[in-house]
């Protein structure tokens, strides 16, 4: 497996895996990896025949006053993880080559962005947007995967590439959970023992949302007070940030909950903010 800093390299091992025929894959993280991340290495592995790892702390997307700087950034562990899943490459650029400076051209993603996490975080999907164009620009894969957990940044993704001609398939792989069913999270280590109990609730919500809308589609303002009422119940300390009920490709809220819909939430535990979602069918019919 090679670890690579520059782009010309990057270029010249793809163009080498190209003429022998292989498909390249591409899993962008920002490192600290988990789980998670190891098993959008396997789907990737599982379906292309070059796997590329970045791994790239993009400044663009913080804000200031978020976590950028105690971001966990472990590139051993981050390559050797990455090594023992099997990937190719691991692609690992500094700052100076993603952004060498004077750069005027980002992504922006209207709507689209506007919404859920975008609420809080304004600039967050254009910093995105931005580096994954980059990043597909640059590595050139057929297909590129990431996770449910962001589910926003995944349909943003898929519709920037659809729309933006690019010729690269976007995979959107399930979540992977703790055993409690906490979603599994970078900043899930940044949580007291107290708060780490407490996020459970994240899950535990999402699930008795479904269980409403299975049971026959109420009112999305039912659900959503629901949600509201548990979490208060089950996660004393954390602010909730929003509990949206949206359609799942244009992330527009929704009066019922008849049609398939995303359940999404965000909780803040001190200056931790976990997000988790789920996408539930239409009620089981008779119900
Ligand atoms: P990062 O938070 O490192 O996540 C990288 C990828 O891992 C994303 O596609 C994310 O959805 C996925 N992921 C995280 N937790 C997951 C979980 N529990 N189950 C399944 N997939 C999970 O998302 C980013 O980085 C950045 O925004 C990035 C796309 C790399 C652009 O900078």
């Amino acid at each position: 497996m090679n670890v690579v800093e520059n782009v010309e390299e990057v270029r010249r091992l793809i163009g080498r895996a190209r003429s022998a025929g292989m498909s390249v894959g591409l899993v962008p993280t920002m490192g600290g990896l988990h789980e998670g991340h190891l098993s959008l290495m396997d789907a990737a592995k599982a379906a292309c025949e070059f796997v590329v790892v970045s791994i790239f702390v993009n400044p663009t997307q913080f804000a200031p006053g978020e976590d950028f700087e105690r971001y966990p950034r472990m590139p051993e562990a981050d390559t050797a993880a990455c090594k023992q899943r099997g990937a190719d490459m691991v692609f690992m650029p500094g700052a100076a080559t993603m952004y060498p400076g004077g750069a005027v051209t980002t992504v922006s993603v209207g709507r689209l962005g506007e919404g859920l996490c975008g609420r809080s975080r304004p600039a967050h999907f254009a910093g995105v947007c931005t580096v994954v164009a980059k990043l597909l620009n640059i590595v050139q894969p057929d297909k590129a995967f990431f996770g449910a957990k962001d589910f926003q940044q995944a349909v943003i993704v898929s519709r920037m590439a659809s729309e933006l001609n690019m010729p690269v398939e976007i995979v959107r792989c399930p979540t992977v959970r703790e055993a409690d069913g906490l979603a599994v999270s970078t900043r899930n280590a940044y949580l007291s023992v107290a708060h780490r109990k407490q996020a459970v609730s994240l899950h535990g919500s999402l699930e008795l949302a479904a269980k409403l809308i299975r049971q026959g589609g109420p009112p999305s303002a039912e659900v959503a007070g629901a949600v509201r009422e548990y979490l208060l119940c089950n996660a004393p300390d954390g602010e909730i940030d929003y509990i949206e009920i949206v359609e799942p490709q244009e992330l527009a809220g929704v009066e019922t909950t008849a049609a398939p819909v995303l359940v999404a939430v965000a909780v803040k535990f001190g200056a931790t903010r976990l997000i988790d979602n789920v996408l539930v069918d239409a009620p089981v019919a008779g119900n």
